[in-house]
């Protein structure tokens, strides 16, 4: 897929695709009521303050209700003991009316966040961060598991940039968190490309990403890779969310970057994301896909394919 650098890189419309996806959404859940299920309910639990959570978990409470899921938000105080955590946990694993649970992280330095993912029902584990999930998903069982939804969106963009298919390429994850990076590995190797994972040890890194047909980029460095990195015709996507300092805009005004500097990457990729309206509108549509999926999971109907 080598081609002469351009400056028309197609600009991969998150914010257009996630409409999309919401729109099928909305029919699933027409379907579910047209058969006489209930509308797939949606818990997310809140534990302190943290100015960013509330704004992200604000928004998943608004979609949610927006396309007319069962949505419940619990807000517990920063000093909640793990055990409070945990039995909110068991009381909607048990709750009929909730298809999905998210517990917003990062949790508070005394509860351990493993063990109240762990307590989550793999059935109702939006997140996908539960290890029987995780490991359904390793071993090419998605059609069983739920998957992390940041990366679940970033494949639905490689694939709206790659109809030909992955198979085959070359793809390079920079970053290897749980939430992130390993799940994307495992996707695009479910894909057949040839998956290196990058990290902040990893020597070289610019003579990995310049090997690379896929490039997805989820470290948290501000624009960190480099537009001469990107190997021309590459598909590019940017799931960095950093805000930096703006002089341009005015005292002390800032702006979002991803972890890909955008405009030197244009001319090089066939396909890049743009940081915001890239990634982002994503994540947040494939919680409410998987929150469709496990309602229609739990309903006995076959869920739609995202
Ligand atoms: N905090 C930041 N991103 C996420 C996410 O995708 N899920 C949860 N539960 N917490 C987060």
């Amino acid at each position: 897929m080598d081609r002469e650098p351009s400056s028309s890189a197609e600009i991969l419309d998150g914010k257009a695709v996630a409409a999309e996806i919401t729109a099928k959404i909305a029919v699933g859940v027409e379907q579910l009521a047209a058969r006489g299920h209930r509308a797939p309910g949606l818990a997310v639990v809140l534990v302190g303050e943290d100015a960013a959570s509330q704004v992200y978990v604000g928004a998943k409470g608004r979609k949610a209700k927006e396309l007319g899921f069962h949505s419940v938000q619990y807000t517990l105080p920063a000093d909640t003991a793990q055990d409070e955590v945990l039995a909110l946990v068991a009381a909607l694993n048990s709750d009929a009316a909730i298809d999905g649970i998210l517990v917003q992280l990062p949790l508070p330095a005394h509860i351990d966040s493993s063990a109240v993912l762990e307590s989550i029902d793999p059935a109702k584990d939006v997140d996908g961060f539960h290890p029987i999930n995780v490991g359904r998903l390793a071993v090419g069982e998605r059609d069983r598991a739920l998957v992390s939804c940041t990366p679940a969106g970033c494949l639905i963009l490689i694939k709206r940039a790659l109809p030909l298919g992955l198979a085959g390429l070359d793809a390079v994850v920079i970053g290897r968190s749980n939430i992130v990076g390993k799940p994307m590995a495992q996707l695009l190797l479910q894909e057949s490309c040839t998956v290196t994972i990058a990290h902040s040890r990893s020597r070289d890194l610019p003579a990995i990403v310049r090997r690379a047909d896929i490039v997805v980029a989820a470290v948290g460095r501000a624009e960190m890779v480099r537009g001469d990195w990107v190997k021309p015709g590459a598909v590019v996507v940017d799931v960095g969310m950093n805000r930096i300092a703006a002089p341009e805009r005015g005292e002390g005004k800032t702006r979002l970057v991803g972890d890909i500097a955008f405009a030197e990457a244009v001319p090089h990729a066939r396909a890049i994301t743009p940081v915001p309206g890239g990634v982002g509108p994503m994540t947040i549509a494939m919680l409410m896909a998987n929150t469709l999926i496990a309602a229609c999971r739990a309903a006995g109907q076959e869920p739609p394919q995202f």
